[in-house]
């Protein structure tokens, strides 16, 4: 395959939002040139990079390095790793250390890392002295592909995942490939189940494409990389720019979230089930649903599970979560924000690539098919 990212090694894809259009730069060795990059976005500005002490360690000096040699003065803020930092203890936490840093208005906040770091970096932007601006820096594949483009920014509350937050859009996006090599097996495939969601919700030959070079994926093949960041962010992008607040379609983005987060929630969100583990896990349940209420032929659902299974992803729902009921899964998918008037939205598919939403979907049967299928003494 030829290199996708073309002979500058960079793909600049813009997501055009009226007033905050930005761009989603990817490509390699791009956190050597974020000190450039933020003094032409902000000249005389100051920056605070927010990192998780892993990120810290590997990325930390060369984006500190590339910001002073760019005259911007700069601070170092770490927050913990996982989930856990994604609460009010941990916002309050990290805008109390903004605050600390005398970040003004006109300075800016890097998120440098998952998106973990992404969703809590960009909630205190958009929130210390009514927001200022914040540019993602994402080294998971997750974050480069889904988490960084789009502005949702959000922390966990006991009710559930992503409860409290805010659409704040950042300013740039930059995807350095080269983050992904250190990047442990295990997040690499959980990234790999949102690049595959892109196939499922719209685009058939992608899912195809991610299946057949599920290996190349898995070991991080440059070229194999590039083309799936590519193909990811412009799919975001397109969706990003038509529906920024989620009216409509930008919903089918969040295919096999509602089971997944339920799955996060019940699993006590201690990193033990990773997001995109869990969406893997909730995709191929949105497809068993589907076929369970007619919508989708059979087939489509096995060529998604074995699909998912070549990823290296889970597929069962984990024990204890299949311990605590239908009843208690249920309960946790009504927590979650696409649900209106007490009625479940759920993202179910007609085939792969032909995603929908459907805002009323039959409670009973989709509880019956849990039921039957995955709650049961015996499930499928
Ligand atoms: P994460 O942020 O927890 O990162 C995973 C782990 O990888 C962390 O331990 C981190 O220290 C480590 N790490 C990160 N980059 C590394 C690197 N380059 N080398 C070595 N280690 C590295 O997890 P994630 O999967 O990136 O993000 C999951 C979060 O993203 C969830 O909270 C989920 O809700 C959120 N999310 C948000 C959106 C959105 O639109 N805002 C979309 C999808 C997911
Ligand atoms: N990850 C879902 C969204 O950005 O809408």
């Amino acid at each position: 395959m030829t290199d996708p990212l073309g002979p500058q090694g960079r793909r600049v894809i813009p997501v055009a939002l009226a007033g905050r259009s930005y761009e989603v730069v990817i490509g390699r060795a791009l956190l050597s040139e974020i000190g450039p990059r933020f003094a032409g976005l902000k000249p005389a500005a100051k920056a605070a990079v927010v990192a998780d002490p892993t990120v810290a360690r590997h990325y930390g000096p060369m984006v500190l390095d590339s910001l002073a040699v760019a005259g911007v003065k700069a601070s170092l803020i770490e927050v913990p790793s996982g989930e856990g930092a994604k609460s009010f203890d941990g916002l309050e936490a990290l805008c109390d250390a903004l605050l600390a840093a005398k970040v003004e208005r006109r300075d800016g906040v890097i998120a440098l890392g998952g998106g973990v770091v992404g969703d809590l970096a960009g909630l205190a932007a958009g929130l210390i002295k009514r927001g200022v601006d914040f540019i993602q820096a994402p080294t998971t594949l997750l974050a480069q592909v889904d988490s960084s483009v789009g502005g949702k920014t959000a922390i966990d509350t006991r009710a559930g995942k992503n409860l409290v937050g805010l659409f704040h859009q950042p300013r740039l996006v930059l995807a350095d490939l080269d983050t992904l090599t250190t990047l442990p097996p295990r997040e690499v495939r959980a990234g790999l189940a949102e690049v595959v969601k892109y196939g499922l919700i719209g685009d058939a030959p992608f899912f195809a494409w991610c299946t057949r070079e599920a290996r190349a994926l898995n070991t991080l093949s440059p070229s194999a990389l590039s083309h799936a960041v590519g193909v990811s962010v412009a799919a975001k992008a397109a969706i990003v720019a038509a529906d920024e607040t989620e009216m409509g379609q930008r919903a089918l983005l969040n295919l096999g979230h509602t089971f997944g987060h339920a799955i996060e929630l019940l699993s006590g969100m201690d990193g033990s089930v990773l997001h995109g583990e869990a969406v893997a896990i909730g995709m191929g349940l949105a497809f068993d649903v589907s076929v369970a209420l007619d919508l989708c032929p059979a087939p489509d659902a096995h060529a998604v599970r074995a699909g998912l299974a070549q990823l290296g992803l889970p597929l069962a729902v984990p024990e204890p979560v299949r311990r605590q009921g239908v009843d208690a899964f249920l309960a946790a998918m009504a927590q979650d924000k696409k649900n209106e008037a007490g009625r479940l939205t759920l993202i179910l598919a007609r085939g792969i690539g032909q995603a929908f939403v459907i805002k009323d979907a039959p409670v009973d049967k989709v509880a019956a098919h849990l039921q039957l299928s995955v709650f049961g003494t015996h499930p499928l």
